[in-house]
């Protein structure tokens, strides 16, 4: 669902031009990201700079690593305030990225402008309903986000994704996976349980080989990272 196009970097400054009715759970994320946005990006570069060290151990970094600079029409769902986005944009390749949140979309465009940018676009919509075409993208993207949906909607979302990647494009999700520093693990769990609600334990020991392969996804690996991993398939 295009729950706005407008490319205004004040989220006060959106129309409310809605095609479609907002979910008591969409509104409750937009809500928390309105107050999240503003201290998303240093809270975040802080803690991930703790956290992920050394660069093989940041999901984000591996990442940017397997995406070429070729030409691509790459898709960030969730993209929030464009970390994966901008770090991808720095290529011929050009960069959509999707996200409920008028705020976190606010700063990306803000930060994206700031860089000088003009191969990014951002859109207010909603990962579940995503109003492109069928197989509009050679490569879609998503990083820490599908942990915040319930699982219908996870699943729904990820054939959405599926629909609008090309026949043969790669699918890469970042999101937290189990730790193997037995204290590292113990602080991550003790982080998940202030942070969110349960099923988010469930999240982590998901069978991706068997959620992707049902939807229509080739699952071709899943690297571990620092408390979280970066899976890769294929359509
Ligand atoms: C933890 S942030 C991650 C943002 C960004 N991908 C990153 O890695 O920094 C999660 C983002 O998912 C967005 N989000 C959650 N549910 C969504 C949905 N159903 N459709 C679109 N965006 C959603 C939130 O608004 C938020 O910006």
């Amino acid at each position: 669902m295009a729950l706005d196009l407008c490319q205004s970097e004040d989220p006060k400054k959106t129309t409310t031009a809605e095609r479609g009715p907002v979910s008591e759970n969409d509104r409750q994320m937009i809500s928390k990201y309105k107050v999240f946005s503003r201290s998303y990006d240093n809270v975040f570069y802080l803690l991930e700079r703790l956290v992920f060290w050394k660069d093989e151990m940041d999901p984000r970094a591996v990442l940017v690593r397997k995406i070429p600079d070729d030409d691509l029409s790459i898709l960030d769902v969730c993209c929030g305030t464009g970390r994966d986005s901008l770090a991808l944009a720095k290529s011929n390749n050009t960069i959509t990225g999707i996200d409920l949140s008028p705020h976190m979309l606010a700063r990306a465009r803000k930060k994206a402008r700031m860089k000088g940018l003009t191969n990014t676009s951002f859109h207010q919509m909603n990962a579940t309903e995503v109003g492109f075409q069928d197989q509009e993208f050679d490569v879609i993207v998503s990083s820490f986000a599908l942990h915040e949906m319930d699982y219908e909607p996870m699943i729904t979302a990820l054939k959405e994704m599926h629909r609008v990647l090309k026949k043969g494009g790669r699918i890469y999700l970042v999101d937290y996976g189990r730790e193997d520093h037995p204290v590292l693990q113990w602080v991550f769990s003790a982080y998940l349980k202030i942070s969110y609600p349960q099923r988010v334990h469930e999240f982590l020991d998901y069978d991706w080989n068997k959620i992707l392969g049902d939807i229509g996804f080739r699952l071709d690996a899943i690297e571990k990272c620092r408390v979280s991993r970066l899976i890769c398939a294929m359509k």
